[in-house]
């Protein structure tokens, strides 16, 4: 037995080393014993969240040691030197229930293709709702197996507690990176000789940080892992949203943690705002209330907008004051093929409940502000700016947000939501203050299906809306008040490396007699994008033509199989890759009439591009801007932002659930 047992043991820390990796038995829990939240995790004075525990006993695979699975694991906290006391000493609390269950996962690639599985054994258990309140470290022990340890050190941060600001907007460029900024300005704004005529809102800002954006457990993230760290301080695990990721089967037991959103309400009855140009059950929008380990759960994420975290006592909580973005399918009567949670008309329950529901720019415009919002303007993700503005005809589908299969052709943009949101949380709050999240959801999007324009295009919009947001405080005299922050969740291997000749491109007959229409250096010339050109919208930081005949020479790192010609896509978002054979995608026959064919880096499952590792920028501007400036972690951001709330007092809520 004892000689099983250590061999069992040098497999375990050989496969351990190796198979960390790419497939993980558990993200943040290298060991057979893990604690949520993991090592280094870092709390804000007060914040609630859920302790999770659990102990593996691999039945096969290279780990297993042949350990009976652990009920009598124990569980200590001590803060600073002090002594180690049981969890449920330290919280007054009852103990946990042990639960168990199994789950199974895939070693590597190797297993993964001969469907060989490593089937684990788990015991576990959870405490909910429970906060720290004294700033200080932590230790956090689970003593498991006879003699195993798992050690987490947690740091409660000690924040200052004067409240700087009375409003946040939170602007985030879903996928934005500098070079995309970079590449907007360009055809955005006219330079001559080298100097800008004018400038981007986002270049008047004062201060310019950089955040790292990696999750806990790999070094991509996806937009709710990391709406989750700036949200909550607690970096997660792909698909997360408001929780770490534990091995049980249910979507919803995953231990929480607070938000910002919820906090702030919570300790100073602030007001809320969230508006997306995405379908609203998307990840940055739902990060805000949702907390769940699959952000899939689109119906249940609609519902905990309105009536908080089912099952589960987290904060009393009306929900936020204005709701505003896509993703009608959520939302009307299962009778005209709506997927809501548990077949509601949510559009009713939100009337119900004092919410205005609004489902077009005319009556979001005209709408009253003194009363609360849903604005739900198409099914699933909003029309493009380049759709609503330059090519019109595409709106002509049938996403109306009613559900009535006819086309939404009076979205309004994030500029007209923004305005409105903030009309409604000023006047709504009075002396409180609010929070507001505007996100500018398709320049990820757009990057996703290879089309540049769009995302440009998005982002253009994006600066346009803060440029307005500027202007509207400054006018009404709220802007010194209010911490604005632009940023993005992630980024995408995005670049411009000179300019396309589309004239030559087109009278090529091969691909590497093609490849010469592209100019680099010297050749790629000035933009064209700003000369005179004929489009009829008014708003001066967009380009004036989008077909020039020398367009950019823009691309991702990584991609799908695709033909490019690099000229702006007239009829529609581009869709790049075809299903050829299930789960094979090939190049889209349909798409890049002239270009070149340029094969994937990708997996063939991939009908498009992914998000990169790139730091991302964060531009601050108003009262503690400069907690902004730096290089830093995506998780400081929220605690920058309660720091300027004033939220890291530390003291217990007056009332209980
Ligand atoms: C582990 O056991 C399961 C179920 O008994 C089996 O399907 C799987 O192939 C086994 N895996 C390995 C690595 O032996
Ligand atoms: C722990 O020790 C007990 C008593 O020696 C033994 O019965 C049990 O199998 C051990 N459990 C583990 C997980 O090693
Ligand atoms: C809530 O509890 C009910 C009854 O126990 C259960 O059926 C349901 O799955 C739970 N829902 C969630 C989201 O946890
Ligand atoms: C919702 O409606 C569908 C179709 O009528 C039905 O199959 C499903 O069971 C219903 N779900 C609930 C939770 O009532
Ligand atoms: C906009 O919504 C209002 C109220 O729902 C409706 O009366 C009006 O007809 C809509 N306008 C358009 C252009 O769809
Ligand atoms: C809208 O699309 C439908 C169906 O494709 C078509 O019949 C109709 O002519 C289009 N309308 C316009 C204004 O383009
Ligand atoms: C705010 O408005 C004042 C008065 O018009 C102007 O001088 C100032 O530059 C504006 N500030 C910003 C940041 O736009
Ligand atoms: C101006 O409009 C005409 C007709 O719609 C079009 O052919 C031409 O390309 C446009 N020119 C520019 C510079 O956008
Ligand atoms: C490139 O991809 C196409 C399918 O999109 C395929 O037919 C072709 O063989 C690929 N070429 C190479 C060199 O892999």
């Amino acid at each position: 037995m004892s000689s099983f047992k250590a061999i069992g043991l040098a497999a375990a820390l050989l496969a351990s080393s190796a198979s960390a990796q790419t497939f993980q038995r558990l993200g943040a829990c290298p060991t057979l014993g893990c604690v949520f939240p993991p090592d280094q995790a870092d709390f804000l004075a007060g914040q609630f969240f859920d302790i999770r525990l659990e102990v593996h006993a691999p039945k096969n695979g290279s780990e297993a040691i042949g350990l009976p699975p652990d009920e009598k694991f124990t569980f200590t906290l001590a803060k600073g030197d002090e002594e180690p006391k049981p969890v449920t000493d330290f919280f007054g609390i009852e103990d946990a229930e042990v639960e168990s269950w199994t789950f199974s996962w895939f070693e590597d690639l190797f297993a993964r293709d001969a469907k060989q599985s490593t089937v684990v054994d788990v015991r576990a258990k959870a405490y909910r709702r429970l906060a720290l309140y004294e700033p200080g470290e932590y230790t956090a022990t689970l003593n498991y197996n006879n003699g195993s340890s798992t050690k987490a050190t947690w740091l409660v941060r000690d924040l200052a507690e004067e409240r700087k600001a009375k409003n946040i907007i939170l602007f985030i460029g879903d996928g934005m990176t500098t070079n995309m900024i970079t590449a907007a300005r360009l055809i955005g704004h006219k330079s001559v000789n080298g100097k800008y005529q004018s400038k981007m809102q986002m270049d008047k800002f004062p201060v310019l940080g950089h955040q790292m954006t990696h999750s806990i457990d790999s070094f991509i993230t996806d937009s709710a892992n990391s709406a989750s760290a700036l949200y909550s301080g607690h970096k997660s695990s792909v698909n997360c949203l408001g929780v770490y990721a534990d091995s049980s089967k249910s979507p919803f037991d995953d231990p929480k943690v607070e938000t910002i959103a919820e906090i702030f309400h919570r300790l100073t009855g602030g007001h809320v705002g969230i508006v997306s140009t995405a379908f609203l059950a998307d990840a940055t929008p739902a990060g805000l209330t949702a907390h769940t380990r699959s952000r899939n759960e689109y119906g249940h994420v609609v519902d905990t907008f309105l009536n908080g975290v089912t099952n589960y006592t987290w904060t009393k909580w009306d929900g936020p004051d204005v709701l505003f973005g896509g993703g009608a399918e959520y939302f009307y009567s299962p009778a005209l093929g709506g997927i809501s949670y548990k077949n509601r008309t949510y559009y009713d329950e939100f009337a119900k409940r004092g919410y205005q529901v609004l489902q077009n720019r005319t009556s979001l415009m005209s709408a009253p502000n003194d009363e609360r919002a849903l604005g739900i303007f198409a099914v699933n993700n909003m029309a493009k700016w380049l759709d609503r503005n330059v090519y019109r005809d595409n709106l002509n589908q049938s996403l109306s947000p009613a559900g009535d299969k006819k086309p939404a052709l009076d979205q309004p943009g994030l500029k007209d939501m923004t305005l409105k949101a903030i009309d409604i949380l000023a006047e709504r709050s009075g002396d409180k203050g609010w929070f507001l999240m505007s996100e500018a959801a398709s320049i990820d999007k757009m990057m996703h299906v290879l089309d540049y324009d769009r995302a440009l295009g998005e982002l253009l919009e994006l600066d346009d809306t803060i440029k307005a947001t500027v202007n509207k405080l400054n006018e009404t005299d709220t802007l010194k008040e209010t911490l604005i922050l632009v940023t993005a969740d992630h980024g995408h291997g995005f670049d411009v490396m000179g300019s396309v000749d589309q004239r030559y491109l087109a009278a090529q007959n091969t691909d590497r007699k093609k490849r010469d229409a592209i100019g680099t250096y010297q050749n790629s010339g000035q933009s064209q994008y700003q000369n005179t050109g004929n489009l009829t919208y008014t708003d001066s930081n967009f380009p004036k033509t989008w077909d020039p005949r020398y367009t950019l020479f823009q691309g991702l790192m990584a991609d799908p199989d695709r033909r490019e010609n690099w000229a702006v896509h007239k009829d529609g978002p581009r869709k790049p890759a075809v299903e050829a054979e299930e789960d094979d995608y090939v190049v889209n026959p349909k798409d890049g009439k002239d270009g070149i064919l340029l094969n994937g880096t990708l997996p063939v499952e991939n009908d498009q591009g992914v998000h990169s590792l790139t730091d991302v920028p964060v531009f601050a501007m108003g009262p503690c801007q400069e907690l902004f400036g730096g290089v830093y972690n995506s998780v400081d951001i929220f605690f920058s932002m309660a720091e300027c709330f004033g939220l890291g007092r530390g003291t217990p809520p007056a009332e209980t659930y």
